[in-house]
């Protein structure tokens, strides 16, 4: 790591301070992040029955027997075959459970694992990557993939990211109520909180080199440019969304970019998904539940259309990336980009609301311990947050490992969301992370908040 610590400050970049490269601290990292990810997966799949384990919840989604097994073979092909240097378990599952060969769709009718084979087979795999990772070096000095424990990171990040995509699948089925968790910490100190903060113009450095497990996509670390900008310091609430609705926000062509209102219009949308008007109030679905709409929570469920036309009605816009990112990580009294808003050690529960230990964002203002410098709030955790920004790659991007993780999906098409949702689980969750999709979803755990120029 001298090389490359040597490297950025020459460039003048200035990240979190140097992260434990202990390989036996690494080891344990990455045993605990595998064996947490595997808690949530079990907890996902054994909480409905194998008939709904194999049914089609959404066209948008796999069947969750799908996910479990696609976990399992990602696993393989990672840690067994290319870090472990083993022989395939069963070649001839690979295709199936390819996420480019078949689409979401299409999965059911595939001759999937059924639920029993599909435990098997991962806990198979699971048992044979504990004696890899307990034989493998994980020195600076080693294969890139295994540097640092990356590649076990990797797959203990992929696992919760289907862990979230699970969790959304849960939360398109009907049916019987299958989870619960408590409720999330109420704010203490809202009404103090001023709504919106000054972000001052200038370089700051984003994305990271020196974050371990950080994914190719977040990489290198890089100066950027931002003039100054307001930043609100929660996400936009339910209570702010309902007055958007309420103001005609749905039927007023001017708020909408030309593809948001053909979206309005072919879908008939009115509201977040999910919501439903009943005796002249807003109600919800989540987690099988139908609730009043909480007036205080960030808004979740909507597309970046819907983002951009609230923002625009409220005489505001969206961040880009960078705007996000500064808010997010720049320290003004160091100069230096943090891993967190609150500084560079790991998530805790006091800081921000992920791993679904809630199946719920907290009320905006919540997690005083958790804001940035700057007091910008619920950067990380709660909702995924919409950026004005399309998935672009940055300067010096190399993809590692594997072209289909971030290169094919760089381009217009898709938005960048920034900072996390209770759904993520901390592993899966940085600063620096990026996570994208087509402006048009919103059965993700989407939320935004807005920005404006000075
Ligand atoms: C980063 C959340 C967009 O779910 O499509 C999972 C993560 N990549 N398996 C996705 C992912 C491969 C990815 N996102
Ligand atoms: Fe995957």
């Amino acid at each position: 790591m001298t090389d490359l610590s040597a490297k950025r400050f020459a460039d003048g970049l200035s990240e979190a301070a140097e992260p434990d490269l202990d390989p036996e601290a690494l080891r344990r990292r990455a045993l605990a992040a595998l064996l947490s990810a595997r808690e949530r997966t079990a907890l996902l799949t054994d909480s409905v029955d194998d008939g709904e384990l194999t049914a089609q919840h959404s066209p948008l989604m796999s069947p969750l027997v799908w996910d479990l097994a696609h976990i399992g073979n990602q696993e393989e092909q990672w840690l067994l075959r290319a870090v472990g240097g083993r022989e395939a378990i069963r070649p001839e599952i690979d295709g199936l459970y390819d996420a480019f060969e078949h689409s979401r769709a299409s999965r059911p009718s595939l001759p999937l694992l059924p639920p029993a084979e599909a435990r098997a087979y991962a806990a198979d795999v699971r048992g044979r990557v504990l004696d890899i990772l307990e034989a493998t070096p994980l020195h600076e000095g080693g294969r890139p993939l295994v540097r640092a424990g990356f590649a076990f990171g990797m797959v203990a990040q992929h696992e919760q990211q289907h862990d979230e995509t699970m969790l959304i699948t849960h939360q398109l089925r009907s049916g019987p109520v299958a989870l619960s968790a408590p409720e999330p910490p109420a704010p203490t100190d809202a009404a103090g909180l001023t709504p919106e903060v000054l972000v001052p113009g200038g370089a700051f450095t984003m994305g990271t080199s020196a974050d371990p497990w950080a994914l190719d996509n977040e990489r290198p670390a890089h100066r950027r440019e931002v003039a100054d900008f307001f930043i609100d310091t929660s996400p936009v609430t339910c209570g702010d969304y309902e007055r958007f609705i309420e103001d005609g926000g749905y039927a007023e062509r001017r708020w909408w970019a030309p593809a948001g209102w053909e979206m309005v219009c072919a879908n008939g949308l009115t509201a977040p998904l999910f919501w439903r008007r009943d005796a002249g109030r807003w109600l919800r679905r989540r987690f099988g539940v139908t609730e009043v709409v909480p007036r205080d929570e960030p808004v979740l469920h909507v597309s970046w259309y819907e983002a951009d036309a609230y923002a625009r009605w409220a005489g505001r816009r969206l961040p880009t990336e960078s705007e996000w990112e500064k808010a997010a990580r720049h320290d003004p009294a160091s100069g230096r980009s943090l891993r967190y808003p609150w500084g560079d050690e790991d998530p805790a529960p006091d800081r921000a609301n992920l791993g679904q230990r809630h199946l719920r964002p907290a009320e905006a203002g919540a997690y005083a311990a958790g804001r940035s410098p700057l007091g910008v709030g619920q950067l990380i955790g709660d909702v995924w947050e919409w950026t004005s920004s399309d998935f672009l790659p940055y300067p010096g991007f190399v993809p590692f490992p594997y072209r289909e993780y971030s290169d094919v999906f760089f381009g217009p098409d898709h938005k960048v969301l920034r900072g996390g949702s209770f759904a993520v689980d901390a592993v899966a969750c940085r600063g620096t992370f990026r996570n994208w999709d087509l402006p048009v979803r919103r059965q993700i755990f989407s939320g935004f908040r807005t920005a404006r120029d000075v």
